[in-house]
């Protein structure tokens, strides 16, 4: 099973991988941890690249969605699916629908581009997304309480309004993959939450 995890800045994300994780491990399933952009030793140097602030020119949005699918054309080939072929259960933070939300939703991106990339390069979907919604103040607070802002954390608010919004289209088009969580609940009633979702498929 191959289950990914989205939402904006500070919704939770991490909290909730880990507590599923554990319930996983609990009853001993092989399971495995990974996240976009990222996931390889490769990857992580292409994340660096993807979150450094410190350029000494702007990343144009071609280059930053390239540098995404660049990542998780090796992400995919290394981890998830090899992982998945071994029946394993893999808990990915994040994957195409943060290019969806972030590029092309966010930074305004064709979407025909992505949709490329998708068809091209992305051999295996999600089975099943949870999406960590709550209002964007929330999230952004507690992103600035975690430390130095990423190139992605000093996007304002207004930025962010529409990557929730691209999350709001995707959960739209796709109910069955894509589950929306309450993520201004507790964390364990979030928690909760995905356990009847997984419990369901
Ligand atoms: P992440 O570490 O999950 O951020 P956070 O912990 O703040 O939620 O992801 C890094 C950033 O990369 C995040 O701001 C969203 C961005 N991103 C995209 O813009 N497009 C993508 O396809 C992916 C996977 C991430």
């Amino acid at each position: 099973m191959f289950i990914s995890f989205e939402g904006t800045e500070g919704v939770g994300k991490t909290t909730l991988i880990r507590k599923l994780h554990e319930h996983f491990q609990h009853l001993a399933k092989d399971v495995v941890l990974t996240r976009e952009p990222g996931g390889t030793p490769m990857a992580e140097q292409i994340r660096s690249l993807l979150l450094s602030v410190n350029h000494e020119e702007t990343m144009s949005n071609d280059t930053e969605l390239l540098l995404m699918y660049a990542a998780r054309a090796q992400h995919l080939e290394a981890v998830i699916l090899p992982a998945l072929a071994a029946d394993k259960i893999v808990l990915c933070d994040r994957f195409t629908d943060s290019s969806f939300a972030y590029q092309c939703a966010g930074r305004g991106l064709d979407r025909e581009k992505l949709k490329v990339l998708n068809d091209g390069f992305v051999a295996r979907m999600p089975d099943i997304t949870f999406w960590l919604d709550a209002p964007i103040e929330t999230g952004m607070l507690r992103a600035r309480e975690r430390g130095a802002l990423d190139r992605f954390e000093q996007e304002k608010a207004t930025f962010f309004e529409k990557v929730r919004s691209g999350f709001a289209e995707i959960h739209e088009n796709e109910p069955a993959r894509m589950k929306r969580l309450d993520a201004t609940q507790t964390p364990e009633q979030v928690f909760q939450q995905a356990l009847l979702h997984l419990q369901q498929i």
